[in-house]
Parts: C-alpha cells; sequence; structure tokens
C-alpha cells in the first residue's frame, strides 16, 4: 500500500499488536504540527495555538464518532498509552466504593497488576475471573455486586474477544459495579465490539491504532463524581488561591482537563486525528487483503504438524510454538531474513506461563500494511526451518 511505501521490500513488519506502522498521512500531519503550528494547545490565543486548540478538538470528536458514542455522555482526554489511562483510573477512585475488583486470567500486564495494586491500597479482594476459549465470560459465575470490573475487549495473544461484552456491561451496572475496558488491541480491527458501548471507561494506545505514541481515555461523564483528582498540576484549574483551587474539569465543556495534567503531547494527538480518519478510508480492497493474508498464515500454521497454535479462530494476531525448537531462537533466525516477530509472554505470564504453561512463544501480528509477498516470505523460512 502506497501509505507504507518507505517500508523496504526486503522487511516484513510482523508486530502491529505492539505498535502499529504509521501511514504516511499521520506521520504527514505529525510533521505539520512541528513546521507549521508547533504550539501549544488549551493556553496559547495567536493564530498557531488557535489552529492546535482546533484539531485537537476534532481528535476528540473524531474518536467518539468512530466508537458511536455522544459527546454529552464521554469525554475524552488523552494520555501516555492504555496502562497510564488504567492506573490514573485506578489511582484516583475515591475510597469505600467498591467491594471487590475483577479481572480476567488472560488479562496484559497492565490492568492485571494495576488491579493488584488497587485491591491492596483499598484492601478490598480481587477476583480473577476465567475467560472462555472464544474470550467470553460465563457471567452466570460471578457476582459483580458493587466491584469495579477491568478487562480487555480483545487479546494480545491472538484477538480473541470479549464476545458478550454487552451483557457483562448490562450485568455489571445492574449490580452497582463500574466497568473499565482496556481496549489497546480493539480499537483498530474490532471496534465494532466497542460501538455504542456503555462502558464507563476506555483505556487504549493509539501507537496500536495507526496513530503516533499516545494514550487515550473515554470516560463516562457519571464516572466523574467517583474520582477524586490528585494527580494534578498545570492545564486543570480555572482558579487558585493559596489554599484551594476550581477544576475546569467541573464545567462540562473541559470535563476531559480530568485527566490530563500538564502539556501534552499536542502534535501526537492532531496526528490521531488523522490516524481515525485514515482508519475510516479503509476500502474494501484494504480490508479483503488483510483477511486473505490472515487466512493463509493461519491455516499454514495450522498445517504443520510441529507448530502448536494458540489461536482457535484466524486473527491478524497469532501466537504460537514449535515443538523442541526455542521460540527465542526462531525469532533471532526469522530476524535474520527481516522478518520482525516478537517472542516471549507478551505481558500476559499469569496466563500463558502460570495457567496454560506453555513455553515462551512467538507471535505475528500485523495490520493494512501487510503485503501477500510478506505472508510469501515467511511461510517460505518457515518451511525451511521447520524441515
Ligand atoms: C491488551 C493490551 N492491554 C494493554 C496493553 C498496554 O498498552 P501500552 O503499553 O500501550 O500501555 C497492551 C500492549 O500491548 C495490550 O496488548
Amino acid at each position: 500500500m502506497e501509505d507504507f511505501g518507505y517500508l523496504r521490500d526486503g522487511d516484513v513488519y510482523l508486530d502491529s499488536a505492539c505498535q502499529s506502522l504509521r501511514p504516511q498521512p499521520v506521520i504527514d500531519a505529525l510533521n505539520r504540527y512541528y513546521t507549521e503550528h508547533n504550539s501549544c494547545g488549551e493556553r496559547v490565543k495567536y493564530a498557531w495555538g488557535r489552529k492546535t486548540d482546533e484539531l485537537v478538538e476534532e481528535t476528540r470528536a473524531a474518536i467518539l464518532k468512530y466508537l458511536k458514542l455522544k459527546n454529552k455522555d464521554y469525554s475524552v482526554s488523552f494520555t501516555l498509552n492504555t496502562t497510564y489511562g488504567i492506573n490514573l483510573l485506578l489511582q484516583q477512585f475515591k475510597d469505600g466504593i467498591f467491594k471487590k475488583v475483577m479481572t480476567s486470567d488472560i488479562e496484559h500486564n497492565s490492568p492485571f497488576l494495576a488491579t493488584m495494586t488497587f485491591a491492596k491500597r483499598q484492601s478490598i479482594p480481587r477476583e480473577v475471573m476465567v475467560r472462555e476459549r472464544d474470550g467470553s465470560i460465563n457471567i452466570d459465575n460471578y457476582d459483580f455486586s458493587k466491584a469495579l470490573v477491568v478487562v480487555n475487549a480483545a487479546s494480545n495473544i491472538d484477538g480473541r474477544k470479549l464476545l458478550n461484552i454487552k451483557d457483562i456491561i448490562k450485568k455489571v451496572h445492574k449490580q452497582g459495579g463500574v466497568i473499565i475496558i482496556d481496549a489497546a488491541q480493539a480499537l483498530a480491527h474490532s471496534s465494532d465490539i466497542l460501538e455504542k458501548t456503555e462502558a464507563d471507561a476506555i483505556c487504549s494506545s493509539a501507537h496500536k491504532m495507526y496513530g503516533p505514541s499516545l494514550g487515550v481515555m473515554i470516560v463516562r461523564r457519571d464516572l466523574f463524581n467517583k474520582i477524586e483528582t490528585s494527580f494534578i498540576g498545570g492545564g486543570m484549574v480555572d482558579d487558585v488561591e493559596k489554599e484551594s483551587y476550581q477544576l475546569s474539569a467541573e464545567s462540562p465543556n473541559h470535563a476531559y482537563t480530568k485527566f490530563e495534567s500538564g502539556l501534552q503531547a499536542w502534535g501526537e494527538i492532531v496526528a490521531f486525528g488523522e490516524a481515525i480518519k485514515w482508519l475510516e478510508k479503509r476500502s474494501k480492497a484494504d480490508k479483503q487483503n488483510l483477511e486473505a493474508c490472515t487466512q493463509r498464515l493461519f491455516d499454514f500454521l495450522k498445517s504443520q504438524p510441529k507448530v502448536h497454535l494458540i489461536n482457535e479462530e484466524p486473527n491478524p494476531t497469532m501466537s504460537f510454538y514449535v515443538e523442541g525448537l526455542d521460540s527465542h531462537m526462531l525469532g533471532a533466525a526469522l530476524s535474520n531474513e527481516g522478518i520482525m516477530a516478537r517472542t516471549g509472554y507478551f505481558c500476559v505470564h499469569y496466563y500463558l506461563d502460570h495457567i496454560m504453561h506453555y513455553p515462551p512463544l512467538i507471535r505475528f501480528s500485523f495490520g493494512y500494511h501487510i503485503r501477500p509477498s510478506d505472508i510469501d516470505k515467511t511461510i517460505k523460512i518457515l518451511e525451511r526451518i521447520l524441515g
């Protein structure tokens, strides 16, 4: 695809679940910020600043439109990444709201660890729910009364999705709980699962959806009264006296400032808006190419007797190990051929190592940059290695 024209012929990038390759229009938007309106948002009144403000507002609106959510219900703030967003929420919930905190066994360390420290700090129990092989959670097995639930919408191991997300959200709310969704892996290729969601908060990373290095938090406005702002500084207040201050977030139009302390990554926010536009413009042919490449690699891996594929379904993120072959060595051999894949436990140590007892895995993950020739090459090299 010409938007990834900078990709050299021999390079096969299979690590999009970590960071997508950025399409040229996103890189151009970032460059435009630096060369045409390099300015602070929110505070400055000169023309460059007004341009930055306008584009930042467009990005906030674009992410809500992308998920078919309404500005009256949700506010959008930018952070460093998914991990930061989840921690920012968990660190600032008022005491005594929750009776327990719940997560699931296939979570990335980002919610998995943050829920551990939350439970300790609030002196409440923590429950680790079981995810079914298809990614769903059997909600009949769980009581969500006054629980804080933090779970992913899609896994970074094999892309399995929280298929019954709507039922979970409904039950959590019915029982007086709050649910935060880790959408790091969902927003690029599985955003439909979150459209018109009623989740209390969604935390994600622009760098996994063709955008620059940036986090985004989409927070229900009615969650705000459960949060005691303590991570605080510039850009968050309308007035300050010797021992008190007035938060700008008290005004609905500036609610997002509740989570945006200090100067923000304005250029990245602007370029993220471009990434969302770019994603929305993907053609049927782009989608078919991604699907066809996914299916071919999945079929190939499935057909190999020594390959233990974790995926039950084809997904642009797939993980496996090869019997009798160390994944790190396999990764190094692929790297020698220009194929960039991840090895290890991908920050899901508890599930992969301690529940499933898998050896370190190798993960192929890709996005719209993928070329059929990349799959040809990967299969050819793997055939040679696997014998
Ligand atoms: C499912 C999931 N959650 C959370 C994260 C953390 O994302 P970040 O490192 O951008 O905070 C990742 C990163 O790979 C992920 O895949």
